[in-house]
């Protein structure tokens, strides 16, 4: 995958190949909110499958084909397929707190729909899952995940796994912790990172509809440590550095307690978090949004 595929298949579109019509499900969070708009900026018609219109709105995304469904329920989404070439998924649980589990949503709900598209004829299945979610099975979100991307290599579907590094909404709370005063990392903080933001991930995934590829891994055009990252943050806020280094058996420990004495659903979001940050997590160096534009986008709405 390289810069010049994505530019190839762009300028293809222009030239009047067949509106595509694609289903999109996430379109209410943060990464499916920009896939929404780049695919209404491009050639295709747009689906949206939903359960909160009244989000979709807010979020100045004004759809006319809208399907209001829990994809959760095999019956509300039948026929949420039709008349569609390619499905792409962003659903996944990150901070809801509907009372489910990731294998009921990252898992049961995509699965649903996988179900649908092929019953439907679907073209391909578009699916954002996280960069070596494989190598982590041991996490209850890459599992659930995971699980789902065996069920759609078997579908007998076209289809492409997108396996982004962080988002720059997770980078927002480094921002917090430097708002506050002190940033807590663990380990040395020397884990590299490339976190992608939103508008440059939608275009990897709008790109996907055209392109080969079964699997894209991505990432940021900064691959920076976390203590870079906390830096930057400092740095934009005006602030001296204060980085506290925990050290990671005391990591160990708060998962090993959390996993004992906690629910998944509690635990879910903070294994995660506490496990991709304290490891190397680099994908392929893509897009044009730097880490450092978007906390002065966040210090000018707290100035603002
Ligand atoms: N954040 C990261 O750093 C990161 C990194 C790599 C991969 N990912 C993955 O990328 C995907 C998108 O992430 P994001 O940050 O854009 O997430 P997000 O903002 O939380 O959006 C998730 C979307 O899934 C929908 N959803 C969740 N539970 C649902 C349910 N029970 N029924 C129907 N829809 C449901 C949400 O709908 P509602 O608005 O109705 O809740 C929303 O549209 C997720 O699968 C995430 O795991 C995230």
């Amino acid at each position: 995958m390289s810069n010049n595929s994505f530019k190839l298949t762009r300028e293809r579109r222009g030239l009047g190949f067949d509106m595509k019509k694609v289903l999109l499900a996430g379109a209410t969070g943060y990464l499916g909110s920009y896939i929404a708009k780049t695919l209404d900026q491009n050639t295709y018609e747009l689906r949206v499958i939903t359960r909160s219109p009244k989000k979709l709105k807010k979020l100045g995304i004004d759809i006319g084909d809208m399907f209001q469904a829990e994809l959760t329920s095999t019956e509300a989404i039948k026929g949420c397929c039709n008349g569609i070439d390619t499905v792409i998924s962003t659903v996944g649980i990150t901070r809801q707190k509907d009372g489910l589990t990731y294998l009921d949503v990252d898992y049961q709900a995509n699965l649903n729909l996988l179900n649908e598209a092929r019953e439907a004829g679907v073209r391909k299945f578009i699916y954002v899952s996280v960069l070596n979610g494989e190598k982590m099975r041991h996490l209850k979100i890459c599992e659930a995940k995971e699980r789902f991307v065996e069920h759609l290599e078997k579908s007998g579907l076209e289809y492409c796994v997108i396996r982004p590094n962080g988002f720059f909404s997770d980078m927002s709370e480094i921002y917090a912790m430097a708002l506050k005063g002190n940033v807590y990392l663990f380990g040395s903080g020397e884990q590299k990172a490339n976190p992608i933001h939103g508008e440059d991930l939608a275009a990897v995934c709008v790109d996907a509809i055209e392109l080969p590829d079964q699997e894209i891994k991505v990432g940021g055009p900064d691959t920076l440590t976390y203590n870079e990252i906390a830096e930057i943050a400092f740095e934009v806020i005006g602030k001296k550095p204060k980085i506290t280094r925990i050290p990671d058996w005391v990591r160990v420990i708060i998962l090993k307690f959390l996993r004992t004495f906690t629910n998944s659903k509690f635990y879910g979001p903070i294994e995660f978090f506490m496990t991709v940050t304290a490891i190397d997590m680099v994908a392929p160096e893509y897009g044009t949004h730097r880490l450092r534009d978007h906390f002065e986008t966040l210090n000018q709405s707290d100035i603002g």
